[in-house]
């Protein structure tokens, strides 16, 4: 049943939280551990509406897995061993289980239709079909989105390896083309041009495997012989999910938060370049690195004295799920924000420049849509009612933005919040804030 999110203007917001496992290593930890041949174990997973998919999928190919504690123990016959599904794979709202799918099924050669919701389906996904047909996937997608129909491949028909250009940064079509080209008889480059999330290369470097990197955003992967071994893993806290309680603190009267075990990688950190850019009261601290991935520590405080700036280019790259949250801290700031290049947003879990500046102007953002982003003139919000689309990242935006608002704030569909980070509401009752749900009954 749909809900609404209540929230009420918040001042002192206070406390030290964990943000959830961090959904893009979530996504890539259970489908290496499903692809490796013996018992894995991942610390952290985040366990939540948008991984559930990759573990159904994964129990459908013969892989099994339990919960011990916190712990997710993954035992998989290896990929080379996994059985074709019997009936389509459901990947939910989640594009990155598609795409990442898509691209471990090519490397294991079975048949397979992935499919998804309403909102999934109108994902572009030529993007990753194309590249894999290249490859030598028997693959299509339906007038370029989903569904993704695999064929069976000939255990004699390798997949051929080669160069592959990006038209547009996207670590989900790169990691695509790295997972199948697992199985290909020669080395995969990708070439992007932009700097997305490396996950998957510094795992498969972790891994041991043969991972060149030279200057330039280009990665080349040489397939290994033989099946990959079994990984353990303890995964920092989601960025992401962290952004929404930093900027929560940011806009908050007399607000202080502090966030532990928080990953820190750079292609993950634009968020925090553009707040301090505005002037935010934050700090970070790196405290280690595990798997090559580095997480600290990060600090924010109430800063009154927000100001404007221009976002464009690789910033725009390196903070691609966080503009939701930087549009609600925008709208607090002094003076105009500008955002540049930033088309992809329109095809992400919502069309987050069209979603995003209409729902903030309902709540009485000065706000403008452009082709390539917006324009957010700063002064505040006024509160009101706003719809969250099936988009989690709007939900959780929107949320933050009743908290410095001058009124209260009502979410419409805010329940989405869980398929990324299911403790969002407690979290933010924890450091103080009146916020709650109530579900709202259909006609
Ligand atoms: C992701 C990559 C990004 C991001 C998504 C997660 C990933 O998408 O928006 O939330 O885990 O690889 P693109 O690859 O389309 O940029």
């Amino acid at each position: 049943m749909p809900r609404v999110i209540h929230v009420h203007p918040a001042r002192g917001l206070r406390g030290r939280l964990i943000p959830p496992g961090d959904k893009s290593l979530s996504h890539r930890a259970l489908l290496l551990a499903g692809m490796a041949q013996g018992e894995s174990r991942l610390t952290r997973v985040l366990r939540a509406g948008v991984t559930e998919p990759m573990l159904r999928a994964l129990t459908a190919l013969g892989v099994t897995w339990r919960w011990d504690g916190d712990t997710l123990v993954v035992d998989s016959p290896g990929y080379q061993a996994w059985r074709a599904p019997s009936a389509t794979l459901d990947c939910g709202h989640s594009g990155t289980t598609m795409r990442l799918l898509a691209g471990a099924l090519a490397a294991a050669g079975l048949p397979a239709v992935l499919d998804g919701s309403l909102g999934l389906r109108r994902r572009p996904m030529r993007r990753v079909t194309e590249p894999l047909r290249k490859m030598g996937v028997p693959i299509r997608d339906t007038d370029g989105h989903a569904p993704l129909i695999l064929d069976a491949r000939p255990p004699t028909q390798p997949l051929r390896g080669g160069v592959f250009r990006l038209p547009v940064a996207s670590a989900q079509v790169k990691t695509a083309i790295l997972l199948a080209g697992l199985a290909a008889s020669e080395p995969v480059t990708v070439i992007e041009p932009g700097p997305s999330r490396d996950h998957t290369e510094r795992l498969l470097a972790g891994w041991g495997l043969q991972v060149d990197r030279p200057a330039g955003h280009q990665v080349t992967l040489t397939p290994p012989r033989g099946p990959l071994s079994p990984l353990a893993l303890r995964l920092p806290g989601d960025i992401s999910s962290a952004a929404f309680l930093i900027v929560a603190a940011l806009i908050t009267p007399d607000a202080h938060v502090v966030i532990e075990d928080v990953g820190l990688n750079p292609t993950r950190t634009g968020l925090l370049d553009a707040l301090r850019a505005m002037g935010a009261r934050l700090t970070v601290e790196p405290l280690g690195e595990r798997y090559g991935e580095p997480w600290g520590r990060i600090t924010a405080s109430y800063t009154p004295d927000l100001h404007g700036i221009t976002v464009r280019g690789d910033l725009v790259v390196r903070m691609i799920d966080e503009f939701p949250i930087f549009a609600v801290a925008a709208t607090f700031a002094h003076g105009p924000t500008y955002v540049h290049d930033a088309q992809e947003l329109r095809y992400k879990e919502s069309d987050r420049i069209a979603r995003l500046v209409h729902e903030l102007r309902a709540l009485g953002a000065a706000m403008n849509e452009r082709p390539d982003g917006f324009v957010a003139y700063g002064g505040g919000l006024r509160g009101g009612t706003a719809r969250a689309h099936g988009d989690h990242r709007l939900a959780m935006a929107l949320t933050v933005a009743g908290l410095a608002a001058q009124g209260p704030v009502q979410v419409l569909g805010g329940e989405m919040y869980r398929e990324s980070y299911p403790s969002f509401l407690a979290d933010l009752q924890r450091l103080g804030a009146s916020v709650g749900e109530e579900e709202v009954p259909t006609a």
